[in-house]
């Protein structure tokens, strides 16, 4: 059994898209596990590039079960238009299928994403406005509407009268805006019925358990990243699910005792988008110069994405909350031009000098913080043809061996470039 979590060990964005695809090829079921349309991962595939927000990016690949998991929150409308892309693409989607119990993203889930955030001034999260965290709070709140609900007419019609008298009174009172009628919720429930029918797998207990019984290699897709997980991430600038690795238990359906390995992918440096504290961060011209070369702008909402140095005490948290068991570098060419490169240690606190080795969860501390950092020398070399260790100059490996002995755990994939061909495979755990 070799069964791997693939997560994301920053602020999302590491480039898990990448690995997963790199990984899928070995694997026989891919499963997307938490998360909604809030994801937006990119695969290039010989010089053609997907975008992916809800289907595993492992659907390139045909006769892999391709299973979008409880964990989930689905938008209909996307997950339709993302569908319909990809077929008219070429690509076979008849192994995709999703869990009857994913939470189904709601018109006003969305409303209400957009007016909380247009209404919180400098408090706002960043959200993507894809209705993430109304989604989830109404599903943990009981209030939600599950993929299920929408073949049962009895049951349909009493989770909406459960659920619309009440929401219809916090959209118009709370939030000022529509509200909507059970006739019109209907409507929209026909049609989810109609765009999720021929891939709710009622049928995923037996899918799963014979997948484990037969031995089948069975690969966890995260998303998102550990740093915005919502209960070790840096509250409240975090998503409303669980990046971490134990949330691919949670949000599969299958539990800890079949998980082998966590990868833990991590940039050579840290991106973040949205609002939120983040300690290497670097606001001059060397940000902007990682920002152009890397071509850091979110996928989903294309936002510029902050940047700065690799911060080893919080590749060290994500080790521990996240159950790491090894790391894949992404983005190590994005470094190539630079004289010298600064890795943060640890965390020391301007008004006393106190140093931090671990990670302070408590953020209201971290505006006394500043990142400590050793410099390491630049390799001014093109590695983007890199393949193998052997192919890296010897700066590359240093900056990698140096990172892995902050960080405490091994480096098993390095990626130095966004094509598949673009990746030093130092251990692929299903071959
Ligand atoms: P939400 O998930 O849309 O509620 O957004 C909450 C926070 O998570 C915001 O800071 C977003 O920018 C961030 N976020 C959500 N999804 C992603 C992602 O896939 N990559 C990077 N950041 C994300």
């Amino acid at each position: 059994m070799n069964n791997t979590v693939v997560v994301g060990a920053q602020w999302g964005d590491e480039g898990k898209a990448k690995i997963t695809d790199l990984l899928a090829e070995y694997a026989d079921v891919i499963i997307r596990y938490q998360g909604g349309c809030n994801a937006g991962h990119t695969v290039v595939v010989n010089n053609e590039k997907y975008k992916f927000h809800l289907v595993p990016s492992g659907v390139l690949y045909k006769n892999k079960f391709c299973f979008v998991a409880a964990g989930t929150v689905i938008h209909p409308e996307t997950f339709l238009e993302e569908t319909t892309e990809l077929k008219n693409r070429g690509v076979d989607l008849s192994s995709l299928k999703i869990s009857p119990l994913a939470t189904i993203t709601l018109p006003y889930h969305i409303d209400i994403d957009g007016i909380s955030e247009n209404s919180s001034g400098k408090n706002k999260i960043g959200t993507t406005k894809k209705g993430i965290g109304p989604t989830y709070s109404d599903k943990i709140g009981r209030y939600g509407l599950k993929i299920q609900d929408l073949y049962d007419e009895e049951l349909l019609n009493s989770r909406l009268d459960a659920i619309l008298p009440l929401k219809n009174k916090i959209l118009e009172k709370v939030y000022g805006t529509k509200t909507y009628s059970k006739e019109e919720m209907f409507q929209y429930c026909k049609k989810y019925a109609e765009i999720f029918k021929p891939y709710v797998c009622d049928e995923w207990v037996n899918k799963l358990s014979s997948s484990l019984k037969e031995d089948k290699k069975i690969l966890f897709e995260g998303a998102q990243g550990i740093m915005l997980d919502i209960d070790y991430g840096t509250y409240p600038f975090v998503t409303s699910s669980n990046p971490i690795g134990g949330g691919a238990a949670t949000g599969s359906g299958i539990g800890p005792t079949h998980i082998d390995n966590v990868i833990g992918v991590t940039k050579a440096y840290v991106t973040r988008v949205g609002e939120g504290p983040f300690m290497t961060e670097l606001l001059d011209e060397t940000g902007e110069k990682i920002r152009t070369i890397g071509g850091e702008f979110g996928t989903t909402t294309g936002r510029p994405r902050r940047c700065g140095w690799f911060d080893a005490v919080l590749s060290r948290y994500c080790v521990l909350v996240g159950g790491l068991t090894e790391m894949a570098i992404t983005k190590l060419d994005v470094l190539d031009t630079f004289d010298e490169l600064k890795v943060c240690n640890a965390y020391r606190d301007k008004r006393n000098g106190k140093i931090y080795n671990d990670y302070p969860t408590n953020i209201n501390l971290h505006k006394y913080l500043e990142p400590v950092y050793e410099t390491l020398k630049g390799w001014k070399t093109d590695i983007s043809n890199a393949k193998s260790l052997n192919d890296l100059p010897e700066n590359a490996r240093k900056y990698l061996n140096r990172l892995e002995e902050l960080v405490g755990i091994p480096i098993k994939i390095i990626s130095v470039g966004a094509d598949r061909e673009q990746t030093i495979v130092l251990e692929n755990p299903f071959k």
